[in-house]
């Protein structure tokens, strides 16, 4: 009978991640360290132009190049009926160009040679005879009425327009701004940036002729969906389609959408009947693959004189790029923008939102984010700090004013969200108490006494994750619930098979603490495969911070079910009834008897050796989970920074992030999030900005000219935390993974501004580089 057992290390341990190991001997396994017999690679020629007409590719000296196989263009791919794919949005999106280019940076050709370089050589040597057209760089342009139509492919698609959407209730809101004292706007910019992961994309594609079996080797966050699509473009049979996303080294959403690029690998290696490689290098990823953001918004407030906020209304412009191609449930044309009301008592609200083609790559990826709520956050974050001084109160105060109440959840927002749970001024006090506010603002009056200018900027954001239920959550029609599969072993360790995919947030970890958690299992005995859709159950995979709520719920109820049977197993070993086992820290014991005990190792091996009659042998089972609703993650963070008047130059003093993602599963894990997440929103602030020009150039194509924040310029996060569980998840947990980024742009702008407001200055676009500062200190002075 069982020994004392040791303390389990399930969730609210800072387990060491086991993936670590790995990757910190070098040892990872990305898509570029596969190697396969008789591999060819692949190069891709990328269009100079941004809106061009093809009058023709001629491939006949590429060909001619010793180590060239074959050059593949879009008329060979328009042979196979593979020159358009359908995007994860429902729109289609070209392959290979067949009759125009839309975007600088779209596949125009590619080349297969016996060596990446000679393919690469290659595309100089391909003829290709363009006629450049009228160009579009944003909503704005795109919707003039002489502007040329980029997608005039499409039938019935006379003008750039994609979508319109509404959410919210319009007369309610009129009449709010109808009675209200004071209305407030802002027109704001959130610019085009990009997930720029470490990793580029890529792909080994490996068709076997001889069977049909396809083997395709990804850079995917989401590789079961992608097998589903797969499927359906190349109409491949779907259990001949494997896909492998291996070590993936970071993904950000820029990993989501299906490139042309992996299709055109997995056709020539069809054609060929041979693997093919295809690596992007940085430029190709910066220009050619999902951007995030570039959402054009105008927001109002409407407010009683005692600062009750009482309407809100925002529209938007969202440049969607030359093809609708972002992963965003169907129900929801912009994603979640619509929680753009915030933590905020608001009775009315109305949002109205408007996409648009543009002569850029198309993107619009969840990067770092719940699908578009960083803009809303950044939206309404800027607002109500405009608000409070205009109405001449205390940021802080106002906020406080209007925060939905803990009492009030589960709380009804007027776009249609009910929030589970939250403390938001729980959060609030918290950052006011470790930035020590009121001295703070006593130092800053003191401060612009001596002609310094330090800002305190405050932004209290609510994140929605995990999509999510069956009823409104679906890509492509395929509803977004997630699976896990869990199988104990007869020595009592475990196999969890997960549908979610990790890009470096450390699944294997804590996916496997949540087994220890409700099995007893320790985490290390715990062997967690995801990323191989032969291999693991099925799934929307891992982007929008859903992987916690989903798919570490289907882990919890998954180890449930089977602590369910290995109670009967331990009953039957400690010869009493079900209800006489009581269970905790994986040992079952006996009612009133705590010495008589087995161990849920003891329960593994009896379930392939001793059982009793009637039960099935073996301790396994899968479980796919349908959240009943989402997550409402929240913090609030407090960023200190003092500005040069002469020269625009501004440094963050402090930045304090209190973050409630309900229980945590692993702290150190979480705070690694915040971290990364707090950097990222930081970048944008300050740097991050993909501009292109009049022509349609992409100035953003290298890291020279796409700045990313390194150690450097980062500051120092200070970090906080409160619980509020999530009272549907089964363990309370919340995601995390994006609300640092979802929560920080609007704290360091909002920091910006609230030292220069004195001077003028209203707003200013992010990024916030002492160029735009200084100009806007000196418009304002003129003004
Ligand atoms: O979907 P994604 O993996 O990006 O995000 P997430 O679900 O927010 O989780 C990011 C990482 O933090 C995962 O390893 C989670 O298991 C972990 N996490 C945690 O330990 N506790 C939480 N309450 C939320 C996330």
């Amino acid at each position: 009978m069982a020994a004392e057992a040791e303390e389990i290390r399930g969730v609210g341990h800072s387990v060491r991640r086991k993936e670590d190991d790995r990757f910190i001997r070098g040892a990872g396994n990305y898509i570029d360290d596969i190697h396969l017999p008789g591999m060819l690679h692949m190069a891709i020629l990328r269009s100079p132009f941004a809106h061009a007409k093809l009058n023709s590719v001629d491939g006949s000296r590429a060909q001619e190049l010793e180590g060239v196989i074959a050059v593949v263009t879009g008329e060979l791919m328009a042979q196979h009926n593979l020159a358009w794919m359908p995007t994860l949005s429902g729109d289609t999106e070209a392959v290979l160009v067949t009759d125009k280019v839309r975007f600088q940076g779209q596949e125009v050709a590619a080349v297969i040679a016996t060596d990446p370089y000679i393919a690469k050589d290659a595309l100089e040597l391909i003829d290709v005879d363009y006629e450049p057209l009228g160009v579009v760089i944003s909503p704005q342009q795109a919707e003039a009425d002489d502007a040329p139509v980029i997608r005039d492919e499409k039938e019935g698609q006379t003008d750039n327009h994609i979508y319109h959407w509404e959410s919210g209730d319009q007369g309610a809101t009129d009449t709010a701004f109808a009675q209200a004292d004071k209305v407030v706007s802002l027109d704001t910019w959130y610019p085009r940036s990009h997930p720029s992961p470490l990793e580029t994309c890529g792909c080994v594609a490996d068709v076997n002729p001889a069977t049909g079996q396809a083997t395709i080797y990804m850079t995917s966050q989401a590789p079961q969906l992608i097998r589903t699509v797969f499927a359906l473009v190349a109409g491949l049979p779907e259990e001949k389609i494997r896909i492998v996303s291996p070590d993936i080294g970071g993904g950000f959403g820029n990993k989501v959408p299906v490139y042309p690029g992996y299709v055109i690998a997995t056709a020539a290696s069809l054609l060929l009947g041979h693997p093919v490689k295809w690596i992007e290098d940085r430029t190709e990823n910066l220009i050619s693959t999902g951007f995030a953001r570039d959402f054009w918004m105008h927001g109002e407030m409407a407010l009683n004189d005692d600062g009750t906020m009482t309407g809100l209304r925002v529209s938007l412009k969202a440049d969607e790029g030359a093809f609708h191609a972002d992963a965003q449930p169907s129900k929801f044309k912009v994603g979640l923008f619509h929680i753009v009301s915030g933590s905020y008592d608001l009775p009315a609200a109305h949002v109205v939102a408007d996409g648009y083609y543009t002569n850029k790559a198309p993107g619009g990826v969840a990067y770092r984010c719940s699908f578009r709520v960083t803009e809303a956050s950044y939206m309404i974050e800027r607002l109500v700090q405009n608000a409070a001084y205009e109405l001449g109160m205390d940021p802080a105060d106002l906020r406080k004013k209007n925060f939905v109440e803990k009492d009030q959840f589960p709380y009804k927002s007027a776009t249609g969200f009910e929030y589970d749970s939250g403390d938001y001024r729980g959060a609030m006090d918290l950052a006011l108490e470790k930035v020590g506010y009121e001295q703070l603002r006593k130092e800053q009056a003191e401060a612009r006494e001596q002609g310094r200018l330090i800002g305190i900027g405050l932004a209290s954001f609510t994140e929605v994750v995990g999509a999510g239920p069956h009823k409104d959550y679906d890509i492509l029609g395929i509803k977004m619930n997630d699976g896990a599969e869990l199988r104990v072993h007869p020595t009592g360790k475990a196999h969890l098979k997960i549908s979610s995919q990790t890009q470096g947030q450390g699944h294997e970890t804590t996916f496997a603490q949540i087994v220890a958690e409700e099995l007893g299992i320790q985490p290390e005995d715990v062997k967690v495969t995801h990323g191989d859709s032969d291999d693991t159950p099925y799934g929307l995979g891992t982007y929008a911070s859903r992987s916690t709520p989903t798919v570490g719920a289907a882990t919890a109820m998954v180890s449930r079910k089977l602590r369910d049977k290995a109670r009967k197993l331990a009953a039957h070993l400690l010869e009493v009834s079900d209800e006489d086992v009581e269970f905790a820290q994986g040992r079952f014991t006996v009612k009133g008897a705590p010495d008589k005990a087995v161990t849920i190792q003891d329960v593994a091996f009896a379930a392939y050796t001793n059982f009793p009659d009637g039960m099935e042998a073996g301790l396994e089972g899968v479980t796919y989970y349908d959240p009943p609703n989402l997550t409402y993650p929240f913090g609030t963070y407090a960023v200190v920074v003092e500005v040069d008047a002469d020269t625009g130059q501004w440094k963050v003093n402090r930045m304090i992030a209190v973050d409630d993602c309900g229980v945590r599963i692993n702290p150190m894990i979480v705070e690694g999030q915040i971290h990364g997440g707090l950097c990222e929103g930081f970048g944008i602030a300050a740097m991050e900005q993909i501009t292109f020009d009049e022509e349609g150039n992409c100035i953003g194509a290298n890291f020279l000219d796409y700045l990313l924040p390194t150690a450097w310029e980062t500051p120092t996060f200070e970090l906080g935390e409160t619980v509020t569980p999530s009272p549907h998840h089964p363990i309370g947990a919340k995601g995390v993974g994006e609300s640092a980024t979802v929560g920080s742009p609007a704290a360091f702008v909002n920091a910006v501004i609230d030292a220069l407001w004195p001077l003028g200055v209203r707003n200013i676009d992010m990024p916030l580089t002492s160029g735009k500062v200084w100009e806007a200190i000196q418009n304002a002075q003129t003004s």
